[in-house]
Formats: C-alpha cells, structure tokens, sequence
C-alpha cells in the first residue's frame, strides 16, 4: 500500500530525512555483527557506561530501590509537571553541584524543573516546540550527537548556523560561537543556541575561563536568545580548572534577552538510560517572583502534556526515595565517585597513550571530560574510510562526518572499553594508515 498520499508535510520530511540505519545505530551493528565473527574484537562505538567485565555500569542503590516499588508507584500516572517531591529533589540535587555561592543565587533565577517523557531528547524536543519556529537560526556546533539533527533541524526544520566547536590543533574554542552569535544580531529576530558540554563526541568542555568568555558575549546580546543546554554529560569531567557540572548557573542572570534552558536526565546522570525520563528547567535573566516563574511553568508543562501527556513515574518514585534519605543519598554519591573514578582511569590511559605515541593518520582533540576520546584526521581520508578499516582491524568506532560543515572525526568511546583494553584498542587506532 501506499502510504504517501496519507502523509503529512512533517512525516513526510522526517521520512525523507531521518536515517535510522546511519550514525552511531549503523557503526553499532556493524561492531556487534564483527564480535560474533571475532572473539577479540574491541567495540568501542557504545554511548553507555559499562563495568570492565562488559555489564552495563548501573548504581546499586537505584536498583535496589526500583526493585522496592509498589505496584502503584509504578504504575499509576504521574503529576503532569513531575511528582511534586522529585521535582523538588531533583533541583536540589542538581543545585548541589554548583559552587556554594552559585547556589542560591541560580536557584532563585530559576523554576522548578518540569518532567518529560522521553528522555533528554524529549526535553530537546518540548524545549524546541516551545521557543522556535521552523526557519528559525539555532547556533550548533558542528560536533554534536546525531539525534540533535533529528530533532532540531529534520523534525523541527530550524535553520543550521553552524560554530565550529574544536578548532585545527583540537582545542575547544568558543570564538566562532561568539563570532556567528554578533554577526546574527542584526538580521534575526530570535535566536537560538544549542550548547552541549560534556560534548558528544568530542569529549570537550570549557575551561572557567572559557565560560567567562562566553557570559561576556552574552551580555552584549540584544536579541531574545534562547540556550538550549544539553546536559546530558555533566558531571562527567576528569581533569582540574574545567567546568565540572552544568554551564547553566553561569548564564542565568545575564540579561533580560538570554533565556537559558537547562535540559538534563537520569539517563547519565544515573546510569538510567532506559527510565526514558527528561528534565527542562528555565533559568531568568532578570529576577522574576515566583508566582512568575510557576507561569512560565505552566507553559512548559502544556507543551510536555500536549506531546506526551505525562512522564514515567517510577524511576520519579524511586529517585525521590533516595535522594531525599541521607544514607541513601550518601550511598548513592559514593556509587556516583566509583563510577566516575572507572570512567577517569580509563581516560588517563587513553590520555597517557596519545601523548606517548603518534599515529600517522589521527590525532586527539583536547577532550577532558564526558564518555568518550574523539580524534581529527591529518590527511584527505574520511573518517567512515578509517573506521571501515578499524572494523576489519578489531575496533569498533564511529566516524562523524559531514562535509557541509567540515565535520571529519572519529568517536572512540572509552566508556564501553573494559580498562584492560584501552591500549589494545589504542595500538588497533594508531596502526591503521
Ligand atoms: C549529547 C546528548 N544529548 C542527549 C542524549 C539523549 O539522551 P536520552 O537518552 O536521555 O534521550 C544523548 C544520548 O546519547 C546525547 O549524547
């Protein structure tokens, strides 16, 4: 049968569009169909966190305390804008991340936060329908996860405005955001800014003084500018004067045109990648009364609750459960320092390698933080050549390339990579040419 005539413009577009057999999806199958054929082959293409004995990495106490939900925690609906006492316990917990004096000051600029459905993604995707139309500009480094393209440019048809995020040596630079925000002033009415730190995949996030660089340039903007913050990494940072939790109280409080969106989940934050749950919290760039900001709210909710209605309610119950109990929030952060303290030993090793060797073909950006080590190429080859060669090598890995905007790289995800295997894996990189 055909289905075209009974198409809409979206469907269609999306259809046309989106290719759920490319990417990370595709270079995932590939690695998972060369592990059967060869038992010491290494997949390095996973975005999730594993143990060195190939088990997904998880926090006990949140398992334990799933496994303790009622049938009505479970299964019953949700608030719509999230269960009042998670909402509470979420800001709280996020909040507590922040530097002291950060603290209050960000929790006033800013709602409580409001639950989606769908993960992180579905909280790109309300924050989207809420504040752009299609056509509009959205800044986006030409570094990013697939799945943003899907969301934000195929699905909701906002116009590309490239930066480039990680300059020739492989160093984060914010200058061609800064440069590409200025010249937009002029013509746009509105306009958008995607930032991802930790980002996927070039495992890069700012230094502090990074960070300053970009408030100073965001203080100068005069036209309503909305930053969607993918924080879907944070936390996961391994090395000293890096930002290591959210960019988000940093650009609250700017100025009355900054309007900053903090989106983030338990799907990294606690191993929880399946609990499909999703956060969207607005920060003020001027202090606003409350009665407001549970307005502003609302707004949110409605976009959330016309989509999806409401969000799961479970994984709501039990992280309340423990981060509203001190033992077992205290539990639950000592299993979070074990996690990280697995992920840093193997990015030291990956790091100890790249400075001690040279591989003819790659070289490393300067990552310091999230799941994964991301390497440019020196010569003409494209990075889906390179991987095509790992594969037969032994290496899973994902090549990102986009010859519009200069995007030639390839992910090695040390997240999935027991620490045994790092070098092995390294040794399988830097030996192909
Ligand atoms: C940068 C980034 N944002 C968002 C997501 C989506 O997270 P979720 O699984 O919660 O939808 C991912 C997942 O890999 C990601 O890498």
């Amino acid at each position: 049968m055909n289905l075209d005539k009974y198409l809409s413009n979206t469907g269609r577009y999306v259809n046309e569009n989106v290719n759920l057999a490319s990417g990370t999806l595709a270079w995932g199958m590939r690695a998972t169909k060369r592990m059967q054929e060869f038992p010491d082959f290494i997949n390095a293409t996973t975005g999730s966190a594993t143990e060195d004995n190939g088990e997904l990495m998880v926090f006990p106490t949140l398992v334990e305390e799933t496994q303790k939900l009622t049938a009505t925690q479970l299964f019953a609906y949700a608030n719509l804008r999230g269960n009042s006492s998670f909402v509470h316990a979420w800001k709280k917990d996020t909040l507590e991340t922040y530097p002291q004096e950060l603290q209050d000051i960000t929790d006033k600029l800013s709602t409580l936060p409001v639950t989606s459905c769908g993960g992180l993604t579905s909280g790109l995707m309300v924050a989207s329908q809420l504040f752009f139309n299609q056509n509009d500009p959205l800044l986006i480094p030409n570094t990013r996860w697939g799945n943003v393209d899907n969301v934000f440019l195929k699905n909701q048809r906002l116009r590309e405005e490239t930066y480039q995020l990680v300059d020739k040596e492989g160093n984060l630079a914010l200058s061609s955001l800064i440069e590409k925000l200025k010249s937009l002033q002029g013509a746009e009415d509105k306009i958008g800014i995607y930032l991802n730190f930790p980002n996927n995949p070039s495992g890069i996030s700012p230094t502090f003084d990074q960070v300053k660089e970009l408030q100073e340039a965001l203080v100068e903007v005069i036209k309503p500018t909305v930053i969607i913050i993918d924080d879907a990494y944070e936390g996961y940072v391994y090395e000293n004067e890096v930002l290591d939790h959210s960019i988000f109280p940093y650009l609250v409080g700017l100025n009355e045109n900054v309007l900053p969106v903090k989106v983030d989940g338990p799907s990294k934050r606690f191993c929880a990648y399946g609990a499909r749950l999703g956060m969207i919290t607005l920060g003020m760039g001027v202090e606003t009364e409350d009665s407001k900001k549970a307005e502003i709210r609302e707004m949110i909710a409605k976009i959330a609750r016309s989509n999806t209605s409401s969000s799961p309610r479970g994984i709501q119950e039990a992280l309340t459960n423990i981060l509203t109990e001190p033992v077992k929030k205290q539990k639950i952060l000592q299993e979070k320092q074990r996690n990280l303290d697995v992920l840093k030993k193997r990015y030291q090793l990956v790091k100890e390698y790249v400075e001690s060797n040279e591989s003819k073909l790659l070289y490393p950006v300067k990552f310091n933080s999230g799941f994964f080590s991301y390497f440019l190429l020196k010569t003409q080859q494209t990075a889906t050549e390179i991987s095509t060669k790992l594969l037969e090598k032994g290496l899973g890995t994902i090549p990102f390339v986009n010859e519009k905007n200069g995007l030639n790289g390839i992910r090695v995800a040390f997240c999935s990579i027991s620490t045994e295997k790092i070098n092995e894996a390294l040794d399988i990189l830097y030996s192909v040419d």
